[in-house]
């Protein structure tokens, strides 16, 4: 279209801003929280880190979730992660929100306890065991206090410099082990019917809540274990009804835990949106909890797509993690004409867990 001789070219609503309780993010981009296990041993980042979330921003990624920051030293889930336990690691995640402010981006902590994945005081909601470990279970009086961890790390992350606290209730953590009865074996109240399963997730969320006033909380939690006897899509649309109901700002839509089968992935997909590993779980998790603002993470790959959701109002926010990893500068180069990422998934950039992640190895 051109007018006054200027050529103007229509955008699309993926590129134009949206709202998240008082934080207008530039765009519908989202970066799912990515670990890069490249932080040093008390969890402090480093300034190859900083200059990759700068790239992200300065890319026009409208908002960036930090890979997960332990909350208090004993959910550490695996060596390099970054923490926000204590006030020394303030000051070098500081430097991170300004880099990522200073290009306009808006950048949320997402904070974690890892559970029964923590070593080497594995311990969640239960005795729980896979191939080569076991795990104790958490006391009542633990339980109390993570709550309270939970609190204290959100206050940090608002210290310094985050705009929001994402919650991470996905992937076979602490909070998505309590609310899978694979792992939650628990005959409490924390445990057996999925009013107590929920119980830890919603407790975390009014002490986050509480501690952060009006700064957007959000989570990011399964819509499937893909375990034979674990956390089911039904479940799912209650517990995001739930957490709806309470005021969380968005809902990150994603799937996995622990006993997870690559089989049973099938039953979360959509024929109408084929890239999208979690398209037909997100539909029913939309239809129970709009119009609470919700993402979707897990196989985006063109931009057809990506606007097909956002105009078919799938979602608010489309969400990629290995594609940043691979093309910082993705949104600007979509925004630009290209047609999609050039990221493959082969993995390669989460092959050394927990050694050199956050790295695309593809030529
Ligand atoms: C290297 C790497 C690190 C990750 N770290 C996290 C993390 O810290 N927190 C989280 O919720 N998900 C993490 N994920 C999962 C991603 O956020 C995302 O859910 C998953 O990769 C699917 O999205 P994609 O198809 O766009 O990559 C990680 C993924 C990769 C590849």
């Amino acid at each position: 279209m051109k007018k006054d001789g200027v050529t103007i070219i229509a955008m699309s609503d993926i590129f134009e801003p949206y709202m998240i309780r008082d934080m207008l993010v530039r765009n519908r981009f989202m970066r799912s929280a990515t670990t890069s296990a490249f932080s040093d041993e008390n969890g402090i980042v480093n300034d190859s880190i900083i200059k990759h979330y700068e790239r992200m921003s300065k890319g026009e990624c409208g908002l960036i979730i930090k890979g997960h920051l332990y909350i208090m030293d004993n959910g550490k889930a695996h060596n390099g992660m970054a923490g926000i336990s204590n006030d020394a690691q303030i000051p070098m995640h500081k430097k991170l929100t300004d880099a990522v402010h200073q290009h306009d981006g808006h950048i949320a902590a997402q904070i974690n306890h890892g559970g029964v994945v923590h070593v080497p005081d594995r311990a969640g909601p239960s005795v729980y065991g896979e191939d080569d470990w076991t795990s104790r279970a958490f006391s009542g009086d633990e339980i109390e206090a993570i709550i309270e961890g939970y609190g204290d790390a959100a206050e940090r992350a608002m210290q310094a410099g985050f705009d929001a606290v994402q919650i991470h209730g996905a992937h076979g953590y602490l909070i998505s082990q309590f609310l899978s009865k694979h792992v939650n074996k628990r005959q409490d109240k924390w445990g057996g019917s999925l009013e107590n399963r929920m119980r830890l997730l919603l407790e975390v969320y009014d002490e986050v809540r509480g501690r952060l006033g009006n700064a957007p909380v959000l989570v990011k939690m399964n819509s499937d274990d893909f375990s034979p006897d674990g956390f089911t899509i039904d479940e799912s649309v209650i517990v995001a009804k739930a957490i709806a109901a309470k005021g969380i700002d968005l809902i990150e839509v994603s799937g996995g835990g622990r006993g997870r089968q690559v089989d049973l992935r099938a039953r979360a997909k959509n024929p109408d949106y084929p890239e999208l590993d979690f398209g037909g779980h997100a539909v029913k998790i939309r239809e129970a909890t709009k119009p609470t603002p919700m993402g979707l993470v897990h196989g985006f790959t063109k931009l057809e797509t990506m606007e097909k959701v956002i105009e078919g109002d799938l979602t608010d926010m489309v969400s990629m993690s290995r594609p940043f990893i691979r093309e910082p500068g993705l949104v600007k180069s979509l925004k630009g004409g290209a047609k999609g990422t050039t990221c493959i998934r082969c993995d390669a950039c989460r092959a050394n867990f927990g050694v050199a992640m956050m790295q695309c190895l593809l030529e």
